[in-house]
């Protein structure tokens, strides 16, 4: 990490600042390891780059496993010359609208970041990317970055974050306040990290009565099952899952969404009991997001009006809904 950004970093707990001691430089000035104190004395590690405000990582392990397995599969960068290529990029401009005349040369924070794909398009902008992240793919995101002098990658809950008040410019977090036990609360943190003025997007699991995949029958059964199975042993049958759903399922699925007559079948059976990611025409990233969809502990559903109470519950004006969805949102820091 680049020891500019130390100035930024707070006790998550009792918010004072931080003090540096026995620091490690890499031949680039870069810090790579070191101990950060608390004003009583409690002690947060800087590992291999990335300060870690938190000891293990919670509920969030089945991230960790993906995102060790999956590391790239999502940047823009592995995706050139595919089916997939601008997928990500125009997943992120149609959740926020932080353009590249807006961000360059600012500050900008995403809170749930996995390996970095968006933090990645947020660099490319000229921003310095900040990411913080409650799982073990932190190390991942630290290796897709590295040696970058403008992202910061921390090792910390999204509920508590180890953020001075006011210090981005913009933030965003996409597909991950739903994996908390208190989204509304997480939404409040990243508001208060953004300077008056500043804008924050989000955007959130959609509540569709049983009719999407993320609150489809069959996602919360295979979800329970997983979870109820010791951590390894859920990871490694869940994977096989979304091999089998990716590689063979999709085979007949694909096709069957598009003939009428047999969609309904489809629909059907995948909502019920084949669950899958089959309107993607890249097999890795189908095996990726069945694995995401089928494990996590959290994953609530939500609406445009509860969204849109969050924002307004935690100060923010001009708060509009996104092309991505209705539960995609963008809005302005409060002024004070
Ligand atoms: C579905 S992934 C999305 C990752 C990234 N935003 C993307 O779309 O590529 C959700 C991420 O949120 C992280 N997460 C969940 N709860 C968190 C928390 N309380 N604090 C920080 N990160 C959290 C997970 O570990 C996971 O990497």
């Amino acid at each position: 990490m680049h020891p500019s950004f130390l100035e930024i970093l707070c006790c998550p707990h009792t918010r004072s600042a931080l003090t540096l001691k026995e620091p490690e430089y890499d031949s680039n000035g870069l810090l790579i390891s070191g101990k950060l104190y608390n004003e009583r004395g409690d002690e947060y590690p800087i590992i291999r780059g990335v300060p870690r405000f938190v000891g293990q990582e919670s509920y969030s392990q089945s991230f960790g496993y993906e995102w060790h397995r999956w590391s790239r599969v999502q940047f823009e960068s592995e995706n050139i010359g595919t089916r997939l290529a601008g997928h990500t990029t125009r997943m992120f401009d149609s959740v926020t609208d932080f353009t590249a005349q807006k961000i360059n040369g600012g500050m900008v924070v995403e809170f749930g970041c996995g390996p970095g794909r968006f933090l990645d398009i947020v660099r490319t902008r000229g921003a310095k990317a900040v990411g913080l992240e409650l799982s073990s793919a932190v190390d991942v995101a630290r290796r897709n970055f590295a040696g970058d002098v403008n992202v910061l990658i921390v090792q910390g809950d999204i509920l508590q974050p180890p953020f001075k008040n006011k210090v981005f410019d913009y933030g965003y977090t996409i597909g991950v306040l739903h994996h908390t036990p208190k989204p509304a609360h997480g939404l409040k943190q990243l508001v208060q990290l953004v300077k008056p003025g500043g804008k924050i997007a989000c955007c959130v699991y959609e509540s569709t009565d049983g009719k999407g995949l993320y609150d489809s029958k069959a996602v919360l059964a295979y979800r329970w099952f997983f979870n109820s199975l010791p951590a390894g042993a859920g990871h490694v049958l869940a994977r096989w899952y979304a091999y089998f759903s990716a590689y063979i399922l999709y085979w007949f699925f694909a096709p069957a969404f598009r003939i009428p007559g047999l969609s309904a079948i489809a629909g059907w059976l995948s909502s019920r009991l084949f669950p899958g990611v089959y309107y993607l025409r890249n097999a890795k990233w189908r095996v990726l997001d069945t694995f995401d969809a089928i494990t996590p502990t959290y994953a609530s559903t939500h609406t445009k009006t509860e969204v849109q109470a969050w924002f307004t519950e935690a100060g923010c004006v001009n708060t509009t809904v996104r092309p991505f969805g209705s539960t995609s949102l963008v809005a302005e820091a409060p002024n004070q």
